[in-house]
């Protein structure tokens, strides 16, 4: 009868340990990625004061008056259009442009185009917090190198911005479905997000973690094999 050593034991708890380890390596906290602008941030751009992770995006109290987005903090974008994507099969029939919104009619894809458009200082915020009232930054583009850079990160302005991207802003419901053929239920999605029925930017992104071991895109899902893809497309 085989009887595990000592060593064989240790081995196999080293192994799981390892296991944890490597799990927490992939969904690691906001406070390993590029979204901790804070003083502690591993990014380039990040705070040379602010201490607090959190208060760029969210604050307790005198958030921005909308029911559709979560205790929102940072200045929302004046941008008037993004555009939006078209193509002669997509069949979703509400997407619209999310520029030209209001503090009350801002999306969730907002959130994010409200430093990713470049045109709004990651550190401007409603509501700066009372312990530590002044953020100054470094690292970023033009004024107090507060701001995205032209690049990847910068999904920019104007009628073409979204045209070339993932559509956003859409109803995905059960017409969709019928509609397009190879979607899956939106009822019963794995990892992947709606927001009042729609796919937002968030739907694919989680802006506080990243699951894709490959990098800090800050997916939902890993992209190993196009998982997330799949999670909604049957192809
Ligand atoms: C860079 C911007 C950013 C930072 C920093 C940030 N968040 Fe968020 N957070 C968002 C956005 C955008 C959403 C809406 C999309 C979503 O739900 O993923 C959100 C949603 C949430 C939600 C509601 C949805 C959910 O997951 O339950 C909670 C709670 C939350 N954030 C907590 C926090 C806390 C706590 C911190 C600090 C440790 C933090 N966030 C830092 C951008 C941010
Ligand atoms: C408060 C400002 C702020 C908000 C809001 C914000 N981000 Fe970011 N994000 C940044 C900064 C700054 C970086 C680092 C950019 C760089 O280094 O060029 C970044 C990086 C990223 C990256 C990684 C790019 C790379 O180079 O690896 C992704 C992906 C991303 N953000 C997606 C989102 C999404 C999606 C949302 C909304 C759900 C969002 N962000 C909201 C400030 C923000
Ligand atoms: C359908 C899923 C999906 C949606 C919706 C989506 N993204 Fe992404 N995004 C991705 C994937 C996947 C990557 C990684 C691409 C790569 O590795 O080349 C990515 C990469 C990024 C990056 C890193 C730079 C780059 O081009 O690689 C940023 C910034 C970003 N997304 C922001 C956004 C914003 C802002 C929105 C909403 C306007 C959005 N994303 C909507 C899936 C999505
Ligand atoms: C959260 C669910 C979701 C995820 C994740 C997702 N998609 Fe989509 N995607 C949709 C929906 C819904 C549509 C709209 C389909 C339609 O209207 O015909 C769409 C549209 C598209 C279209 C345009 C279809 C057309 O007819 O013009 C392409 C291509 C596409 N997705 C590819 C991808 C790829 C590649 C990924 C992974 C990087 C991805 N999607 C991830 C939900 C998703």
């Amino acid at each position: 009868m085989y009887t595990p050593t000592k060593s064989a034991a240790l081995a196999a708890v080293l192994l799981g340990l390892f296991a944890a380890a490597s799990t927490t390596a992939i969904a690691a906290g906001i406070a390993d990625t590029k979204h901790n602008l804070s003083v502690t941030g591993t990014g380039t751009i990040k705070s040379t004061d602010q201490t607090e992770i959190c208060v760029f995006c969210h604050t307790p109290h005198d958030a921005i008056k909308n029911d559709n987005i979560p205790l929102w903090n940072h200045t929302l974008s004046s941008t008037a259009s993004y555009g939006t994507y078209a193509s002669p099969t997509f069949n979703a029939t509400d997407a619209a442009d999310i520029g030209g919104v209001t503090e009350g009619t801002a999306a969730v894809s907002n959130l994010c185009l409200s430093c990713h458009d470049g045109t709004v200082a990651v550190n401007s915020m409603n509501n700066p917090s009372n312990a530590r009232p002044t953020t100054t930054m470094t690292g970023g583009s033009g004024a107090g190198s507060a701001f995205i850079p032209a690049g990847n990160s910068n999904l920019g302005t104007g009628a073409t911005a979204l045209k070339n991207d993932h559509p956003v802003n859409f109803t995905y419901d059960g017409a969709l479905v019928t509609a397009d053929g190879g979607l899956k239920n939106p009822a019963s999605l794995t990892g992947v997000k709606l927001f009042n029925n729609k796919v937002q930017c968030a739907s694919c992104h989680d802006p506080h973690t990243s699951q894709d071991p490959t990098g800090m895109a800050f997916l939902r899902v890993s992209m190993a094999g196009s998982t997330m893809c799949l999670a909604c497309h049957n192809k």
